[in-house]
């Protein structure tokens, strides 16, 4: 990490970001946001809420129609197509409908995320393996990813999502699709990302992962913030 990065704190900016999709719908309204780098931060809400769009517009999936949206102190409106480029290279999305590869074993799939950031082939081998083995996948190794359940598709999108190591990652609903101990390897596997300094946020209705957490939960509804249960003691503890 350069030092210019580890100077600045704050990972996510929005301020008084809106999206709105025609005829009428608001799905962000005045969504202002601060994430610290090594944050944990829950994003709750019903269905329709907006969730899926605030992650869309930080990875530059979509733009907003009002306001500022910042990573790493970089406004993404002003970012050249090289620039946000190589800033998704440090985000790792694991995509509501997963977006895999269908026709690609489970291997290949989160290979190629690898090999986009020109990883070396031992680094690929090893990470592959380990994340298959923490999400409990290590038989389907070879499968191909439309063989798949879905609560396995959704385990090789998060492991995709994680292989990079990066610095931010989003993921959209991540535990929809899964039992307890699988939602318990994942939320286990986002943990150990948040102690080297990743900086998470989570999309969810599944209040069971965050009912109990020390983690910041925020409640989106009709694209307006509407509660937050502020935890103390667990933001930026790496640095
Ligand atoms: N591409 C789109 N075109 C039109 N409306 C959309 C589009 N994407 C999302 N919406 C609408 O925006 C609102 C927020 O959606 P979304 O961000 O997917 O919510 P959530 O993820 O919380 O369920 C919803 O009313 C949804 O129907
Ligand atoms: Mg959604």
């Amino acid at each position: 990490m350069t030092e210019s990065r580890r100077e600045n704190r704050v990972m996510v900016e929005l301020i008084k970001v809106g999206r709105f999709y025609p005829p009428d719908i608001e799905a962000l309204t005045e969504v202002s946001l601060s994430v610290s780098r090594g944050e944990m931060l829950f994003l709750t809400g019903k269905s329709g809420a907006g969730k899926t769009t605030l992650l869309r517009l930080l990875c530059k999936i979509e733009l907003p129609d009002k306001g500022l949206v910042e990573i790493d102190g970089m406004d993404l409106g002003k970012l050249s197509r090289h620039k946000i480029q190589q800033l998704r290279r440090r985000i790792g999305m694991a995509y509501q409908d997963f977006k895999l590869l269908p026709e690609r074993t489970v291997a290949r799939n989160i290979a190629l995320a690898m090999e986009v950031t020109y990883q070396k082939k031992s680094f690929i081998r090893r990470q592959t393996k380990t994340l298959l083995d923490r999400l409990g996948l290590k038989s389907k190794v070879h499968a191909r990813t439309a063989d798949l359940s879905r609560g396995e598709q959704q385990r090789v999108s998060i492991a995709r999502a994680l292989a990079n190591n990066p610095d931010l990652i989003l993921a959209d609903e991540p535990t929809g699709n899964l039992d307890a101990e699988s939602t318990c390897r994942v939320m286990e596997l986002f943990d150990e990302h948040r102690r080297r300094g990743a900086t998470i946020l989570i999309a969810t209705h599944d209040s069971s992962i965050y009912a109990d957490t020390d983690y910041r939960v925020l409640e989106l509804k009709d694209g307006r913030i509407v509660d937050t249960k502020e935890n103390h003691g667990t933001t930026g503890e790496q640095e």
